[in-house]
C-alpha cells in the first residue's frame, strides 16, 4: 500500500529520535564496503529522518551521461538521462528543490507513476558533493508523510545533514568499488577462458554471476556477501583450462577414463586458486571445487553431502545448471521453462539443496528477466 490517499500520517521526530537514526545509520554505513548497500542505507536514513514515503540516492555516471540509483536490496538499478527530472535539474544547477505538487511542474516525469500506479505529490531534492566540493549525486525524497503534506526547509537541513554525514563514506566506497569492478572484470574474463574451451558463450558466465547473486540474497545473505559470490561464481569452470581439447570437446560418448579427466576440472580449479591470500580468490577456489557436488552425496569430486557442501557451491550449482538448460547452444535448443521447472522439482533434495530450489522458484520472474537482458543473441 502506498500513495497519497492511503498514506499514514506521522508526527515530526524529536531531536532524540533524530540523533538515534543518525547514530544508527552512520555506524552501519561506515562498516559497509558495498556501494549498493551504502546507497540503500543512505536512502533509508533520509526517508526516516524526514518522514517521506520514498527516498533514493542518485549518483552521476559520467561515462554514460546518466544518473543511476539502486533500490530494493541493490538488485535493481534505475537509470535516467543526465539532467532530466527534478533530481537531474537539481544536480545540474547545484541547487536543492522543494516541490509542493509535482504535477504543477513541467520538470515532473510522470512515466513512473503511470507505470506503477503510484502518485507523486511533494518532492525534495538535495545535491551533495565529494571532498573536493564537486557534485557527485543527490538525495531525492517523495511524498511527505506528516499532516503538512509537503517538505519544508527543516527537511532540507536534515537531508543536507544526512548527505554530509554519509557523503564521505560514499566517496571512499565509490573508490573501493572501482577496484572491485576491475577485479570482477578480470575474474569474469578468466571465467570465460574456462567456458570458451567447453564451447560456452561469454554471457553464460555473466548470467551465472547474476543468478547466483539473486539466489544468494534470497538465501538471506547480505549484499556484500552476495556480491562476493557474484564475483567468484563465474570462475567455477576455470579448471577446464587444463583439460585436453580432445577430451573436452570430444563428440559422442566419453569413456569412463575420459569422464574422470573432465571431472578433474573441479580439483584443478581448486588447486589453481586456493593458495591465494585474497579472500576473493580463496572463495573462488571453494566454488570451483564444489559446484558439481550434489545434495544427496552423489556428486563429485568428493561426494560431499547436504550442508557439507559450501553454500556458495550449492548456489552456483543451481545457477549453472539453470543456465546450461535454459540457454540455447549450438548443439541443443533451449529447454522450455516448464521442463526445467519439472526437473528442478524432481532434483530438489537430490541434486540440489531444497532451500536454494525454494528460493529459485520464488525468484524465477527476476531470473527470467536477467536471462532476457543477457540473452546471447543480443551480443552475437
Ligand atoms: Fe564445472
Ligand atoms: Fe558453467
Amino acid at each position: 500500500m502506498s500513495g497519497v490517499i492511503s498514506r499514514m500520517v506521522r508526527k515530526e521526530l524529536s531531536p532524540e529520535e533524530l540523533l538515534k537514526i543518525i547514530f544508527e545509520y552512520t555506524a552501519k554505513i561506515a562498516g559497509e564496503s558495498s556501494l549498493n548497500a551504502v546507497l540503500v542505507l543512505m536512502a533509508n536514513m533520509g526517508r526516516e529522518m524526514i518522514l517521506s514515503d520514498r527516498c533514493a540516492v542518485w549518483l552521476i555516471d559520467d561515462v554514460r551521461k546518466e544518473l543511476y540509483t539502486t533500490v530494493a536490496h541493490g538488485v535493481k538499478e534505475i537509470r535516467v538521462p543526465y539532467g532530466t527530472g527534478f533530481v537531474g535539474s537539481s544536480i545540474v544547477n547545484g541547487e536543492p528543490l522543494i516541490i509542493k505538487d509535482a504535477y504543477n511542474d513541467p520538470r515532473h516525469n510522470a512515466d513512473n507513476d503511470i507505470r506503477t500506479g503510484y502518485h507523486t505529490k511533494s518532492v525534495i531534492t538535495v545535491p551533495f558533493t565529494n571532498n573536493d566540493g564537486e557534485i557527485i549525486g543527490a538525495y531525492q525524497a517523495i511524498n511527505k508523510m506528516t499532516d503538512v503534506d509537503y517538505f519544508t526547509t527543516r527537511d532540507l537541513e536534515l537531508l543536507s545533514l544526512a548527505a554530509s554525514y554519509a557523503g564521505k563514506s560514499l566517496e571512499s566506497v565509490m573508490l573501493h568499488q572501482e577496484i572491485i569492478d576491475t577485479q570482477r572484470e578480470i575474474i569474469s574474463t578468466m571465467g570465460e577462458v574456462g567456458e570458451i574451451r567447453s564451447k560456452e558463450t561469454g554471457n553464460h558466465v555473466k548470467r551465472v554471476a547474476e543468478y547466483s547473486y539473486v539466489l544468494a540474497l534470497g538465501m538471506g545473505m547480505d549484499i556484500s556477501e552476495a556480491e562476493l559470490l557474484r564475483t567468484v561464481s563465474p570462475m567455477h569452470d576455470i579448471g577446464k583450462v587444463a583439460i585436453p581439447d580432445a577430451v573436452l570437446n570430444k563428440p559422442g560418448k566419453l569413456t569412463e577414463e575420459e569422464y574422470d579427466i573432465i571431472k578433474s576440472h573441479t580439483k584443478i580449479g581448486h588447486q589453481l586458486l586456493r593458495g591465494s591470500r585474497r579472500e576473493l580468490l580463496r572463495t573462488a577456489a571453494i566454488v570451483a571445487e564444489q559446484h558439481h557436488e550434489k545434495w544427496d552425496g552423489n556428486g563429485y569430486p568428493s561426494g560431499r553431502k547436504g550442508e557439507e557442501i559450501h553454500i556458495y557451491g550449492r548456489i552456483t550449482a543451481v545457477a549453472d545448471v539453470f543456465d546450461a538448460l535454459s540457454a540455447e547452444r549450438v548443439y541443443k535448443p533451449a529447454w522450455p521453462i516448464e521442463k526445467i521447472e519439472n526437473l528442478f522439482r524432481e532434483e530438489r533434495g537430490r541434486h540440489f539443496d531444497p532451500a536454494v530450489i525454494d528460493v529459485f522458484f520464488q525468484e524465477l520472474p527476476l531470473l527470467l528477466e536477467i536471462r532476457e537482458r543477457l540473452t546471447d543473441t543480443a551480443e552475437h
